[in-house]
């Protein structure tokens, strides 16, 4: 076995390439359905693409604890399908017309069929965790859902506020980085491990979700819609404060504080231009602040690692986080 580091997605997709290809075509079998509504909004939501980063997280623990059967596939595209779902939801909820630069499923189909569809992909979701006939995995499944139902309803009830930082990570743990932990556990399950070992491998789960929705609260403020494949800016356009805005909240001139929050109360620039708050969040050092956050995140999901033998498996773990916080979409 290659001692050497890992170092780019494409080792990580090499190691886990067979995998990932069983996992399409599970996805693909579980999208079907007698009524063709669903089997269209689902083949155009799997064939969007997206970076499948959940079931290599799962994929990933469990090979790192041993594990070498089939469940690791099914689990895997349980978990990227209740992604999926909540996708298809939250472009509801958030009124997007893009995802994965193509028009969102919202967008092609109108939001009734969409909520309908993403119900259905819940469901058989469960249905395939069900078919593991392990309490465990469904106990972890159904409070993930709930949870991630939670920060989706928690983020609508403070929208248009200045909300605190322990709000917003109460908020992000439950709608992002809940999913990344409960896929690291399910690979544990399968893996057999030890509870203790679980706990620590969730908490990188956990980490390493924080990291990578303050990078996307970020991305959102600062990247182009051609590169990230979905709208900018628009998490102050809904009237929702990330961790950046947070930090000029608090830290920000009574003018500057009163320039963001005439966004987030508005949830449009028409008052305020895009530019001007850009200028404040860099006067204040505030994208500077939560990319430090999320690097921190990152680097404490790293050292949960310490606890597993060495493998190409956890070379391939210590690398997920550079990317998370590296990545440009
Ligand atoms: C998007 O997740 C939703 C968030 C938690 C920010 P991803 O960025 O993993 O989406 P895809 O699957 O790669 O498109
Ligand atoms: C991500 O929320 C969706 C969920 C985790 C349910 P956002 O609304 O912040 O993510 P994007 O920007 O639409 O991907
Ligand atoms: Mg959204
Ligand atoms: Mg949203």
């Amino acid at each position: 076995m290659s001692t050497a580091a890992i170092t780019t997605a494409k080792e990580v997709f090499d190691l886990l390439r067979d995998d990932l290809v069983a996992i399409e075509q599970e996805f693909e079998r579980l999208s079907l359905s007698d009524v063709d509504s669903i089997t269209e909004i689902a083949g155009y939501l799997r064939e969007g693409g997206g970076k499948r980063i959940r079931p290599a997280l799962l994929l990933l623990a469990a090979k790192a604890l041993g594990y070498a059967g089939s469940s690791s596939v099914r689990l895997g595209a349980v978990v990227e399908i209740i992604h999926t779902a909540t996708l298809v939801h939250d472009d509801i909820i958030d009124v997007a017309d893009i995802r994965r630069g193509r028009p969102s499923a919202n967008i092609q189909w109108g939001n009734s069929k969409c909520v309908l569809a993403g119900d259905w992909l819940y469901m058989q979701a469960f249905r395939v965790a069900l078919d593991e006939r392990n309490f465990r995995i469904l106990d972890l499944l159904i409070s993930l859902t709930q949870q991630m139902v939670e920060g989706e309803l928690l983020q609508m009830e403070r929208m248009g506020t200045a909300l605190t930082e322990h709000e917003y990570y109460e908020l992000i743990y439950r709608k992002t980085a809940c999913l990344f932990r409960v896929s690291m556990q399910l690979g544990c399950v399968l893996g057999g491990a030890s509870q203790q070992m679980e706990d620590v491998l969730g908490d990188y789960g956990r980490s390493l979700g924080l990291a990578f929705q303050i990078v996307d609260d970020v991305l959102d403020l600062t990247a182009s819609e051609e590169v990230l494949g979905k709208p900018t800016a628009s998490d102050l356009r809904e009237g929702k404060a990330t961790l950046a805005v947070v930090h000029a909240l608090h830290h920000g001139t009574p003018e500057e504080r009163a320039d963001i929050m005439a966004v987030i109360e508005d949830h449009n620039f028409e008052r305020v231009g895009h530019h001007r708050i850009l200028s404040i969040l860099k006067r204040n050092g505030s994208l500077d602040y939560a990319m430090r956050a999320a690097y921190a995140h990152a680097e404490s999901a790293r050292k949960n690692l310490e606890v597993l033998p060495e493998s190409e498996f956890k070379r391939a773990l210590l690398w997920v986080p550079d990317f998370v916080v590296a990545r440009d979409k």
